[in-house]
């Protein structure tokens, strides 16, 4: 599977190199997403020891906070008449994590497996934010605000984190 190419036509002003480019960039940002929010789960599930529970609904609200991002970022691929890549399979071939280690146990395991790949992710979205800035406002727009919240999330992890 690869990266969809069709692109449909929309009444939207903008050039359809454009919205192609924006297309593979948000797609690759949804696959990502979709890829990162089973990977929170996974720790939510899997995670035992000291403050499991403060750690267990911590990965469980901001799993929630990934499913609203893949929304977004899917009805705007859509809205540029792009096909969104939204499936399990998608993410398997676009995402650009690795996989989740089943030997990770303790929090400070989970927690520094998911920090990093929030660390993945907010790097590409700033990469696709330079590049959405020179191209369509509303997609910046809507990358910034996505950062922002993850960005957020990933400093609720790092915090967990210190000492
Ligand atoms: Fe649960």
């Amino acid at each position: 599977m690869t990266m969809p190419g069709k692109l449909y036509a929309t009444r939207l002003n903008i050039d359809v190199s454009d919205r192609k480019l924006l297309g593979e960039h948000l797609n690759r940002a949804l696959a990502s997403i979709v890829d990162l929010h089973s990977q929170v789960k996974q720790a939510h599930w899997n995670i035992k020891g000291p403050w499991f529970f403060a750690r267990h609904e911590l990965f469980d609200k901001i799993a929630a906070n990934l499913l609203a991002f893949a929304d977004d970022v899917a009805e705007r691929a859509s809205a540029l008449g792009n096909v969104a890549a939204g499936t399990a399979q998608h993410a398997c071939e676009l995402s650009i994590l690795d996989g989740y280690p089943d030997k990770a146990v303790s929090g400070q395991e989970h927690l520094r497996h998911l920090a990093d790949r929030y660390g993945q992710v907010v790097s590409m979205l700033r990469e696709s934010t330079t590049v959405a800035g020179k191209k369509d406002p509303v997609t910046e727009d809507l990358l910034i605000s996505t950062l922002s919240q993850l960005e957020q999330d990933l400093w609720f992890l790092e915090s967990h984190l210190h000492d």
